[in-house]
């Protein structure tokens, strides 16, 4: 979603069209920047450049002007549309009317549409569909009433209501304003070479390789920063010291010998996955998580419910399952955006356990603020340790995929099943009494992490193939295959912009056989022996309306009654080992054939399988 990028510094490679360029990968449609360095012709004035669509085209824009991208002072925005249409106009940064202040904005100032009108009557006309637009506005008029830019920003921030996290460039001078309030800002200094840097950005990614120690700022936070460094203030106008000074791995990392993201980050499943196991044996105990035990034994809750949007959704899904089989934990999966409002039965006696890979998403911030209003112990099952969710929840268990830059999660699914894995086993291990307790068990994570197999990627691409070919696509599974088959569909509409619709295998005959026909490829999810027949039985029904049944099971699994012929293609995963009875993570190894088919189909199409149109990698609007 929207990105935020400031700096200021002496290094004309790092300014600030360098730093959208790491913000790409959220996702965006419009792009702009505003320098005021003085490096051209219009000295003091505030130069803004804006485009619709990708950043080539701002940065050709800037080319064509022979305008710079402001080697010493700027501030840029990648804009996904939430107000007004994705074009030059609505895209940031916005100004007032005098072009005196320039406004980059993340969030949605909710009470925009009052105080445009209010702003209206007072003479100010509004050029743009936005809400950013009254900001830039208001600084205008507060300073117009002789208020000190400080303070005409510290009037501006008591009018908005919503979500804010702006950067702000006064003409004139070589600093950067900014506030926050509930979206994610951040703040970090460099010193190379004698020369100072100081860097704002929404995402920590923006500035990771150049200055590895960071502050978050806290909410109701305004400020000013130049390249000496930063003075913050509280809502109350009080001078402050952001507390807690945070140390960033470097994240821009190197996208190495693949082609893109999405296929490393596959590849990056495992060492991720060996990771969070090593993490969890030294880390996920008793003594760091009171919150999941009972003071004299027990577990303090009698229910869980776990709540997530898109891929994280799906891996609660898959984490209910585990914490009812192995806790005995009546537990439940909620998509976030529903769970606000829909809200189930829930009090001090529930568990909520919130799964997010970036832990900024709205509706999941939302859903969790809910769950505590309604006194629900919550549990943040977060891949981004300084992010709101983690910060917010009573506990927050890490997950380790290490940061995903393609919009499509796949090593962060993988890894958020394994975590609530984790979590079902310390939780079975937490409701015995205080004297009987040991330990949690995690074989079961070493298991999957020795026998993981990716396989050579031909038969994935086969198939993907197979499914540029037209047909209509349907995927049946029961229980856990279900689920995978939900993710794998996700995977692929994303990717490929394919449909493959998802049923429960044994609901095909309650209505959607209706569609089957010829002219269809129905994919059979059948990695569990238990209901194997059945789920054969429904292929079975397919195949008699002329579908071709592509029948996706383990290395293992034998199919007496069922000739092979029967069957346009088999898709065989390994099956993992290691643990009596099956692995409970065989789910982590059944989606990554699936995320490398959506991969694949992408390729095959000739679009880009990091950047799926429309979507944005962290979604910060409800
Ligand atoms: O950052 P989050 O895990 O909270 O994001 C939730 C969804 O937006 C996300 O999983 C989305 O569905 C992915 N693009 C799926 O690949």
């Amino acid at each position: 979603m929207c990105g935020i990028a400031g700096y200021i510094g002496d290094s004309p490679e790092q300014n600030i069209l360098y730093r959208l360029r790491l913000l790409e990968y959220r996702g965006y449609d419009s792009a702009g920047i505003a320098v005021s360095d003085g490096e051209k012709s219009d000295g003091e004035k505030i130069v803004i450049t804006k485009r619709a669509g990708e950043l080539k085209n701002l940065e050709a824009a800037l080319k064509q002007a022979g305008k710079t991208a402001g080697a010493k002072l700027g501030i840029g925005h990648t804009r996904w549309a939430t107000h007004g249409k994705p074009d030059e106009i609505n895209a940031h940064p916005h100004v007032s009317r005098d072009g005196k202040w320039a406004v980059v904005h993340n969030g949605i100032i909710e009470n925009h549409a009052e105080l445009k009108s209010e702003l209206k009557k007072l003479g100010y006309e509004f050029y743009s569909a936005t809400d950013t637009e009254t900001a830039a506005k208001l600084l205008e008029y507060y300073s117009a009433q002789g208020a000190a830019p400080l303070q005409a920003l510290r009037q501006t921030c008591e009018r908005l209501e919503g979500s804010f996290a702006m950067a702000i460039l006064h003409a004139g001078e070589k600093k950067i304003y900014f506030a926050k309030n509930k979206s994610p800002l951040y703040l970090a200094y460099a010193e190379n070479d004698g020369k100072k840097r100081t860097y704002l950005a929404s995402d920590v990614i923006c500035f990771s390789a150049q200055a590895r120690e960071y502050y978050a700022l806290p909410d109701g936070v305004y400020g000013m920063a130049d390249e000496n460094g930063a003075e913050f203030y509280d809502k109350t106008g009080r001078i402050f010291l952001p507390a807690e000074k945070l140390s960033a791995a470097y994240t821009g990392e190197e996208i190495n010998r693949y082609p893109h993201y999405m296929l490393k980050e596959i590849y990056d499943t495992l060492p991720a996955l060996r990771a969070e196991t090593t993490y969890f044996e030294s880390n996920f105990t008793f003594e760091n998580y009171p919150l999941l035990c009972g003071a004299n034994g027990g577990r303090g809750f009698t229910k869980a419910v776990l709540v997530g949007c898109g891929t994280a959704y799906h891996a609660a899904l898959s984490g209910a399952g585990m914490l009812g089989r192995v806790a005995d934990l009546d537990s439940a999966a909620y998509v976030a955006s529903e769970f606000r409002y829909y809200c189930p039965k829930i009090d001090e006696n529930t568990l909520a356990v919130f799964i997010s890979q970036s832990g900024e998403t709205a509706d999941t911030l939302a859903a969790m603020q809910e769950a505590k209003r309604r006194s629900a112990k919550t549990l943040a099952v977060v891949n981004a340790e300084h992010s709101t969710l983690a910060k917010n929840a009573d506990a927050f268990l890490p997950v380790k995929a290490g940061t995903e830059i393609a919009v499509a999660s796949t090593k962060a699914y993988s890894c958020q099943a394994a975590a609530l894995y984790a979590l079902a086993e310390f939780l079975r291990a937490a409701a015995l009494p205080l004297q009987k307790r040991c330990a949690p068990d995690f074989s079961a994570l070493n298991a999957l992490c020795a026998g993981l197999s990716y396989g050579d990627g031909n038969e994935e691409k086969e198939i993907a193939r197979l499914f540029c070919g037209g047909k209509k696509l349907f995927f049946i599974g029961r229980g856990d295959d279900y689920r995978t088959a939900l993710e794998a569909s996700l995977k692929i509409k994303e990717t490929s912009y394919l449909n493959a619709d998802v049923y429960y295998a044994g609901e095909l005959k309650h209505g959607f056989l209706a569609l089957v026909d010829e002219n269809s490829y129905v994919v059979v999810f059948a990695t569990e022996e238990a209901t194997l027949q059945k789920t054969l039985s429904n292929a079975e029904e397919a195949r008699a309306r002329g579908a071709g049944i592509i029948l996706f099971t383990t290395n293992e699994t034998a199919l007496p009654d069922c000739p092979e012929e029967k069957f346009f293609r088999i898709l065989r995963v390994n099956k993992l080992g290691g643990v009596a009875g099956g692995n409970p993570l065989q789910c982590v190894q059944n989606i990554l054939p699936w995320q490398r088919i959506a991969y694949e189909l992408s390729v095959e199409k000739g679009l880009n399988p990091d950047k799926p149109r429309n979507l944005a990698k962290s979604v910060t609007v409800e």
